[in-house]
């Protein structure tokens, strides 16, 4: 029996999408679109962005492709003009390269910061400011379990940057609050995708990893993609603040 009942439904409201040319943003992206929204997304290379603007679904909706470096402030204000107004954000894009911390440099440590807390604080401010993000919108932080676990050797600066993230969410959500604009996280643990195959970590050790994880598996990226649609829809209307572990029990 249709009963025309959906609380996570996101027709109606528009939502960008960071990082969305690979894994666990392409995969929200194309997540948000099944569950009606207009997505804008946004990275860096074209080509990429431009196959997840393919796999989109569309009953109407009129999704748009903005290519952005978001380490760099003139792309990143550029960007920002180009937005319409969001009823929610899912700021995603990262970077993480698995290497032992001898091998490190500060030039390293840096750009590492620099994707994975400035990128998405500043854009957040840009559009909190700007007034892009309408009232009752709802942002998500894609965060990860290696800020409060050692998941991975070879992670401490990416762990730090996440959790770096995590704590500057609790604030933003609290300071954005007053105009109604939620602020969430999601802790993802080990999801399959490009991201995890990069660096010094074999395909073996990865695999021996995944059996770490109580429910005996890697998270797939639609296993975030669904956190991520629950904490954009209204069905968290009353969620601020709040870190969304999905780790497949790895931090119990
Ligand atoms: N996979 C995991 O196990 C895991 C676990 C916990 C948390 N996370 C987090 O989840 C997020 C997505 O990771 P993923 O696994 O989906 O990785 P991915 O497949 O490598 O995707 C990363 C995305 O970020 C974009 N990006 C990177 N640098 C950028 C920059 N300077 N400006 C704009 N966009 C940039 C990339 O696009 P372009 O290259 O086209 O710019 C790509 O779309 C990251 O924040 C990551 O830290 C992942």
């Amino acid at each position: 029996m249709e009963t025309g009942y959906n609380p996570f439904s996101l027709e109606g409201k528009t939502v960008l999408v960071t990082g969305a040319s690979s894994g666990i943003g392409r995969e929200i992206a194309i997540a948000c679109s099944r569950m009606g929204a207009t997505v804008v997304v946004t990275a860096r290379n074209e080509e990429r962005l431009q196959a997840t603007l393919d796999s989109l679904e569309s009953s109407g909706q009129e999704h748009r492709l903005l290519v952005a470096d978001l380490t760099s402030s003139d792309e990143m204000t550029a960007l920002v003009a180009s937005l319409p107004s969001l009823d929610g954000a899912v700021l995603s894009a990262g970077n993480s390269t698995t290497l032992p911390l001898q091998f490190g440099s500060r030039d390293k440590f840096d750009e590492m910061f620099d994707v994975n807390f400035f990128a998405p604080v500043e854009l957040l401010r840009m559009m909190y400011k700007k007034k892009i993000l309408q009232k009752g919108a709802s942002v998500v932080l894609m965060a990860s379990i290696g800020g409060t676990h050692s998941f991975m050797p070879g992670n401490g600066v990416y762990g730090a940057s996440k959790a770096a993230l995590n704590s500057f969410m609790k604030y933003a959500a609290r300071e954005f609050a007053s105009r109604r604009v939620r602020v969430n996280s999601i802790c993802p643990g080990m999801v399959d995708t490009p991201l995890i195959h990069r660096g010094t970590i074999t395909e073996e050790q990865l695999a021996e990893d995944a059996k770490r994880y109580p429910l005996g598996r890697y998270g797939q990226p639609e296993d975030i993609a669904n956190g991520a649609i629950y904490l954009l829809s209204d069905a968290s209307s009353w969620l601020t603040g709040h870190d969304l572990v999905i780790d497949g029990g790895f931090s119990i």
